[in-house]
């Protein structure tokens, strides 16, 4: 049984893809948990599987290649993975929303604003009222921050700036007022003034929603300004999970460490270089045996290559993966 408070627990959750070399784990046997209203940020470096893990959550994986292989995903009562695809169909979208990767592709260009944020409307609120639909299309998008909504409403998304799209694509996906919303690298693509922006708007609409957001990001820096809680992932697994003030406060695991030391401060002289983690991410097709950051760890022992250390309590809600511990 869950506690009351925990929204979505992800459990020792496997997701693997078939290739032309073989099949590969892109997700090999990660847990963690979300509770209400907390904003959990999951970082790591390019292809460490925090896209996948999303798309695991919402079902949404390439078929036919990808697959979950084991592990279950606990929405508030329910496991996820054994309903059937209709069941599925209602709690994406509309409990469970997602911000995709790459905002360009993910509005429709031949459409306007308006029209997008309407179907979408319609789609989970059938019965409502066109006129009623436009008024929410337009609180909507001033909740936002889109100025001047209601002539907004009539443009195409190619002749709003990135930032603004970036935006409408928030709106989207609060329309169904999600509990969870997953917001896949929502502000990479963006300026640094804009970036920080969406990341106030975001914490902004947390606050007037209540709803829990999955905020995946390649940057601790990002972490550090929105996120409650954070689970740093390595080449498939979870290689630390703690609350964000005690990660930065007293990072455990290798990697995290070297994570931290590359972030740059304002405060650290300007001509300390910053370090940067040595070596190479194993490819999924040649994982060592045991720890898979091994190759790159200043601290690996012999006890490293024998075999995957799981994940150990250190604290309160602290967890690493580290044979240190
Ligand atoms: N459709 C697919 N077919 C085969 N392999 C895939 C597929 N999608 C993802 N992968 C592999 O799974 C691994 C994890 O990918 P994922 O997209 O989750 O990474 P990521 O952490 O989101 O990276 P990024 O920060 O670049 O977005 C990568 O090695 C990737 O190549
Ligand atoms: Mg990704």
């Amino acid at each position: 049984m869950l506690k009351d408070s925990i929204l979505l627990k992800v459990e020792n959750l496997v997701t693997s893809f078939s290739t032309e070399n073989g099949r590969i784990r892109a997700v090999d046997d990660i847990s963690f948990e979300l509770r209400e209203k907390q904003i959990l940020g999951i970082v790591g470096e390019s292809g460490c599987g925090k896209s996948v893990t999303a798309l695991s959550i919402l079902r949404l994986l390439p078929k036919p290649s990808g697959i979950i292989e084991s592990g279950k995903i606990f929405f508030k009562h329910t496991d996820i993975l054994r309903l059937p695809p209709e069941k599925m169909h209602s709690i994406r979208g509309n409990r469970i929303s997602m911000i995709f990767q790459e905002p360009m592709t993910a509005l429709n260009p031949v459409h306007t604003i308006g029209k997008q944020l309407e179907e979408i409307f319609h789609l989970h609120f059938p019965n409502m009222p066109k006129k009623q639909i436009r008024d929410e299309s337009v609180e909507l998008l001033q909740k936002v921050g889109i100025p001047d909504p209601e002539s907004r409403m009539n443009e195409y998304p190619h002749q709003i700036s990135g930032g603004m799209r970036q935006r409408v694509l928030i709106a989207i996906a609060l329309a169904a007022k999600p509990d969870i919303l997953i917001a896949d690298e929502p502000t990479t693509a963006l300026d640094v003034t804009i970036q920080s922006q969406i990341l106030d708007l975001m914490i902004q609409l947390q606050k007037e929603t209540g709803m829990a957001i999955i905020f995946i990001t390649h940057a601790l820096g990002v972490i550090a300004e929105i996120c409650d809680d954070v689970v740093v992932m390595y080449a498939g697994k979870v290689a630390e999970t703690a609350p964000v003030k005690q990660l930065f406060k007293e990072p455990k695991h290798p990697y995290t460490k070297g994570l931290l030391a590359s972030i740059p401060r304002l405060e650290s002289p300007r001509k300390k270089k910053l370090s940067i983690i040595k070596g190479m991410v194993p490819s999924l097709y040649e994982l060592p045996q045991g720890c898979r950051f091994q190759n790159r760890c200043p601290d690996a022992m012999e006890i490293c290559s024998t075999r995957p250390p799981s994940l150990k309590r250190v604290a309160d809600d602290h967890f690493v993966s580290c044979y240190l511990y």
